[in-house]
């Protein structure tokens, strides 16, 4: 067996060494990997901004869309990972087009998209103005991705609670049956004859606690509060849980107990922690809307239905879901016509 010199062991050097690295690599990406539990794995250097799954490319496509959403620029991208979005989007062009059309300036506005409209033309020319149809379109968007899932969630959990606490059900419908009657609809007016109704949909709101961490603020001058400096351009995330479940303020904070909203007379009463909606400047601009819609939804379907879990189905859990909001577990009910 002959030494090897020259450009044979240079040859031997090079492939040893690139041998060496890969085995080094392989080990570092095991004991890197092996600090995360099994799933989707922290890129180096971009940690948790950007998860990436690579047994799941698909869910992976909307991590990296979300970390950088100028991707959603390229023609088509949008489309293609946001179906829903794109169809959503369509249908509110369609009723904004629509509203163009029908719109008569000489008329009190029929609605917001009216009233803009008839700013949209008052700045006309005048490129500072937010009056524009760009922005028409974000705010009717607002309205609507902000207003519907909340109620419709809020809904939900009504009925979820009415089907797991049968008393409070028929106490609602003894209310029902009294102020309003089978005969009509409910009216806003008959909010202040029912007492009981009005806590069932408060104490929903309460337990359900839909939207724990708020919506993400930012400090626009340096604040003090409570002797803490936090400090201009600071993102706060305010947990409206704290105070929706706070021992001190609730007597049953973990449990549905509507009783938290009745004084000893039995009449509504809503505590100073009841603040499902935030509060301050920005607190839910939907607030009085989502308080018309739960009364009357949840009135009238509890004046024509009765609701229960149905004949041999496990009691469902009422412990929440955590997406954006705080969905209900999935549950089946049974409506019987009353
Ligand atoms: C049960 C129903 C609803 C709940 C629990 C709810 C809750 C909230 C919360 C917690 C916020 C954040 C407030 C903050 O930033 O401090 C918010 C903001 C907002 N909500 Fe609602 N909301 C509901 C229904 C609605 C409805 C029906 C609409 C409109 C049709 C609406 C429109 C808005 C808008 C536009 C904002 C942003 C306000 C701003 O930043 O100034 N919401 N909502």
């Amino acid at each position: 067996m002959g030494l090897l010199t020259g450009d044979a062991l240079y040859s031997v050097a090079v492939a040893l060494a690139v041998f060496l690295l890969l085995v080094d690599l392989m080990h570092r990406r095991q004991r890197w990997a092996a600090r995360y539990p099994p799933g989707p794995v922290p890129v180096p250097g971009l940690g948790n901004l950007l998860q990436v799954d690579f047994e799941n490319p698909a869910y992976s496509f909307y991590k990296v869309l979300n970390a950088f959403p100028m991707l959603l620029r390229i023609p088509g991208v949008a489309e293609k990972a946001l179906p829903a979005l794109k169809a959503f989007l369509d249908l509110q062009d369609e009723l904004l087009t629509e509203h163009r059309m029908t719109w008569d300036p000489s008329q009190p506005p029929r609605d917001l998209t009216d009233a803009f409209l008839a700013e949209v033309v008052k700045v006309k020319g005048n490129p500072e103005s937010s009056f524009n149809d760009e922005n028409l379109r974000m705010v009717v968007g607002n309205l609507f991705t902000a207003g519907m899932v909340t109620t419709s969630t809020t809904l939900a959990w009504a009925l979820l609670l009415m089907i797991l606490h049968p008393d409070e059900q028929r106490r609602v419908q003894q209310e029902i049956d009294k102020v309003i009657g089978p005969g009509r609809c409910p009216e806003m007016a008959d909010q202040a004859h029912m007492p009981f109704t009005n806590a069932v949909i408060h104490e929903v709101q309460r337990f359900a606690d839909i939207i724990p961490m708020n919506l993400p603020h930012m400090t626009s001058r340096d604040t003090e509060v409570q002797g803490f400096l936090i400090p201009k351009g600071t993102t706060l995330i305010t947990n409206l849980s704290s105070v929706l479940k706070d021992e001190t303020a609730w007597e049953k904070p973990l449990k549905f107990y509507p009783a938290h909203f009745l004084d000893a007379e039995g009449r509504f009463v809503k505590p100073e922690a009841f603040m499902p909606f935030s509060a301050g400047p920005r607190i839910c601009l939907g607030e009085p809307l989502a308080r018309m819609e739960l009364f009357l939804f949840f009135t009238s379907l509890l004046q024509r239905f009765s609701f229960s879990v149905p004949e041999g189905q496990p009691r469902p859990s009422d412990h929440g879901v955590s997406y954006f909001l705080v969905i209900p577990p999935p549950y089946q009910l049974c409506a019987v016509a009353r």
